[in-house]
């Protein structure tokens, strides 16, 4: 049977599974009853999942009928705290949590995926491995690196690794991806700078924290117009300043906060580096005391430059070349699948989910409301990519 035909064969299954996860949404780290039902669906196919990987994390591994390498593709399953408004019949019956970045639609994807594979398992040599992530939407504690940990890039190796986002600015039908980033990698910073106060009659009796935060701030700028290239993209922002206590005294404290996103790993390395370099120098240079606090949000999700021709070739071959979107930039928005590009080879594409004539909702708004026919794209761009890179 032809490809089309499986995945229309259980196209009522895909929607109902989407329409279950779609309303039954739990947050990050509490999708247990999302966890079961996934393992539910993939028992019910034959398989045997293995639960609790990386917390919540469901894996199943779909043998070809040889020995042959392993491919993995990856869908995350949390939601968000987001009041729904969608007006759906199956809407959120968890009150305040709300399936709005779509992960609902990855998981109900990946479950119509494997069972494409069940079906034409004796026709292809390896395995494709399931892998079911929770907690992607809690960047300081996410399923990626839990899962990882757990072992699950391991037993079997996978040798190659797939996911995608729903894309809701794009038409359902239209699929897109880039040789290079997908997505930017989302930092924090902390800056606190330490002066001494004094009368504002008397400088030069204190140390002025508010004069070297001036200075710090300044400096900050030139790390992306001097330190990085024009060719790469980064971006320094200061958020917030708190500092000083009175009109008349010389502030000894000042907080400043802010956030960094970079395409690249190395250049994001340097920023880090650089931006230590600059509070430490400058308040140094001032009398000051300047310290940094980084925090490491999501990586950037880069796709694998060799892998990146082989999902090209299939997203052209399902979805037609007039339908293949090539950014010219990649969304500054963080995603975890970047800890997975870090290890293996990956690739990660944007699916769109627009029906014709609706608003744009974006992500992680209670709007969002994408639709269900771009599941028979997405699933069988999904089952073509295994198959052509076990073919390979
Ligand atoms: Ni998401």
């Amino acid at each position: 049977m032809q490809l089309q035909a499986l995945i229309q064969k259980h196209f009522d299954q895909i929607i109902a599974d989407r329409r279950y996860l779609h309303q039954h949404p739990e947050l990050s780290h509490q999708e247990v009853q999302t966890a079961a039902y996934i393992a539910k669906q993939l028992r019910a196919m034959g398989l045997e999942p293995r639960t609790g990987v990386g917390e919540n994390g469901v894996v199943a591994v779909i043998e070809g009928a040889r020995p042959g390498k392993c491919v993995a593709l990856r869908a995350d399953f949390d939601a968000l705290p987001i009041v729904e408004s969608t007006g759906l019949p199956f809407s959120s019956e968890n009150e305040g949590v709300c399936h709005a970045c779509g992960h609902d639609m990855h998981t109900a994807g990946l479950l119509g995926v494997a069972r494409v594979l069940c079906d034409i398992r004796d026709q292809f040599s390896g395995c494709v491995k399931l892998v079911f992530q929770p907690a992607e939407e809690d960047v300081l504690n996410c399923g990626a690196l839990k899962m990882i940990a757990d072992g699950v890039l391991e037993n079997p190796k996978v040798d190659a690794m797939f996911g995608q986002h729903i894309w809701p600015y794009y038409p359902s039908g239209k699929v897109a991806i880039r040789d290079g980033a997908m997505m930017a990698s989302s930092d924090r910073f902390h800056i606190t700078i330490h002066g001494k106060s004094s009368h504002g009659s008397a400088p030069e009796s204190g140390i002025d924290a508010i004069t070297a935060a001036a200075q710090v701030i300044s400096a900050l700028q030139t790390i992306v117009s001097r330190r990085v290239s024009p060719l790469d993209s980064a971006v320094v922002t200061i958020g917030t300043i708190h500092g000083g206590a009175r009109y008349n005294v010389i502030a000894d404290t000042v907080k400043l906060e802010g956030t960094c996103r970079n395409l690249n790993p190395e250049v994001r390395n340097k920023m880090e580096e650089r931006i230590r370099a600059i509070v430490e120098g400058v308040c140094t240079g001032m009398g000051a005391t300047g310290e940094l606090e980084y925090f490491r949000g999501y990586s950037p999700t880069v796709n694998n430059h060799e892998l990146f021709p082989l999902v090209l070739e299939t997203i052209k071959e399902v979805v037609g070349e007039e339908n293949t979107v090539i950014p010219e930039n990649s969304a500054l928005g963080g995603e975890d699948f970047s800890y997975y590009c870090e290890k293996v080879p990956c690739v990660y594409f944007w699916s769109g989910i627009l029906s014709p004539g609706a608003e744009v909702y974006p992500l992680h708004n209670g709007n969002l409301n994408p639709d269900e026919g771009s599941l028979a794209t997405t699933v069988e761009i999904m089952t073509r990519c295994a198959l052509n890179f076990l073919a390979k």
